[in-house]
């Protein structure tokens, strides 16, 4: 008999433990799902991203198979989803579907069993061949405690969402509101940003035909280099708005003078010379973030040669930043190959001859060997900017496989013939065409 009530006394604290063991359990795991998603999110400005995070960190905390933020867009009165697991953008209007109903009435929509229910639409479910059983839609609100989006998951594997599941989602909606409100700020200022700076570099193209779309090219161009030499994407950024600036100050050089065809008086080069500075000096007056300051330096050093002997300030070596390195390079090679009304381009390993010749003098050799290893594809894309979408896209596919450096290789050994004839002819279909 005391056998046996030793063996309940057992069993009950047993029991007991079990189940504290699981609460503490459960309660690490939420405590850990939040701790990981605010890590996640809190340095995150990139929507997208941002999005991508919270989707897969909701579904996997509440143990759901999909999850999707929808946005609310106030002007047009829509709900959008950039991503959602297994589907692209989706946008509709704001009152439609669960989602709508929970985003103009502020309700938590718990729903066990999804056709059963009135509100909810099979005929996503028909069109995306995918089959809801439960859903949890929630709204999220911001410090204002307006409704800015709405998190809906979907089929939780072990049945359907509980209360714990919602005090979890609420939690993770305060935390995310802040973050995705600051996510969509900050990509509404950058694209503020981005067409102010590509409106700048349209002005300066468009002062001089001859170097039409010039900006825009050497932009492409830096990106390309930069990509090859694994530069980091903040630095390319920087890189890529130097770029599409590099040339501003010649807004400060007299329209007769820039625009000239014949030869230049000493005079007249040295007024053109004074470009970069000009550059430097317009830049400085905008009034750049932190993240940006450099750009007025790099674009400044766009004319400055590895051997000092350049200009403005005849920096050498790496006293030049190397963005400015890689501008030098892009620079002088979109001169060399942009279209120049009846003439057609400078044969191509002449060019690339130009860049070798001045290479260690001019150029730095890592940028010019970078330079080398752009995809021929690319190449093209670049130099017929503004018409790419006339290359054929198997062209390009096959281009694609060679870069400059096999390119001048099959050059030299034997375009006529095999292999090489099939790379050279098909970069040549396109660099050579003729120009009236
Ligand atoms: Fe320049
Ligand atoms: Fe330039």
């Amino acid at each position: 008999m005391k056998v046996k009530e030793q063996d309940t006394i057992d069993s009950y604290s047993q029991s007991q433990i079990t189940t504290k063991l699981k609460f503490y359990q459960e309660e690490h795991r939420r405590l850990t799902v939040l701790f990981n998603i605010t890590r996640n999110i809190s340095t995150e400005l990139k929507l997208d991203k941002l999005l991508r995070i919270l989707m897969d960190e909701v579904k996997r905390a509440l143990k759901a198979d999909r999850c999707t933020v929808f946005l609310l867009d106030k002007h047009r009165n829509e709900l959008w989803s950039k991503v959602a697991h297994g589907e692209r953008e989706i946008r509709f209007p704001g009152h439609l579907g669960v989602a709508g109903y929970v985003a103009t009435t502020g309700h938590i929509l718990n729903i066990p069993d999804a056709y059963a229910d009135p509100r909810f639409n099979r005929e996503i479910d028909k069109k995306t061949g995918y089959h809801t059983s439960n859903m949890l839609t929630f709204p999220m609100r911001n410090k204002l405690g307006e409704i800015i989006g709405v998190f809906q998951v979907l089929n939780k594997y072990d049945g359907p969402f509980t209360k714990e599941d919602e005090q979890l989602l609420d939690t993770i909606s305060v935390i995310s509101a802040t973050q995705l409100e600051n996510a969509q700020l900050y990509e509404e200022q950058k694209k503020t940003f981005d067409s102010f700076i590509e409106t700048l570099a349209s002005t300066i193209d468009a002062r001089d035909p001859l170097t039409a779309g010039h900006s825009h090219r050497i932009a492409q161009y830096v990106d390309a280099i930069a990509h090859v030499m694994n530069i980091l994407p903040n630095r390319r950024e920087i890189l890529r708005y130097a770029a599409l600036l590099h040339d501003y100050g010649k807004i400060a050089i007299r329209e007769a003078i820039l625009t000239k065809r014949g030869r230049l008086t000493v005079r007249e080069y040295s007024h053109i010379q004074e470009h970069p500075a000009y550059t430097r000096s317009i830049l400085e007056k905008i009034n750049f973030s932190n993240d940006y300051k450099s750009i007025p330096i790099i674009a400044a050093a766009h004319h400055e040669k590895i051997d000092g002997t350049g200009y403005p300030k005849g920096l050498s070596g790496n006293d030049i930043p190397l963005e400015a390195r890689i501008l030098a390079v892009a620079d002088v090679f979109d001169a060399l190959t942009s279209k120049r009304h009846y003439r057609d381009r400078m044969e191509f390993d002449k060019v690339i001859d130009i860049l070798d010749r001045d290479t260690s003098t001019h150029f730095d050799e890592i940028c010019v060997k970078a330079f080398k290893k752009i995809k021929l594809d690319v190449l093209i894309r670049i130099l017929e900017d503004g018409t790419s979408d006339l290359l054929d896209k198997k062209d390009l596919k096959f281009l694609n496989n060679y870069n400059v450096n096999q390119l001048l290789e099959a050059l030299k050994r034997h375009p006529r013939r095999g292999e090489d004839k099939l790379v050279a002819g098909t970069f040549n279909k396109y660099y050579n065409k003729a120009y009236s």
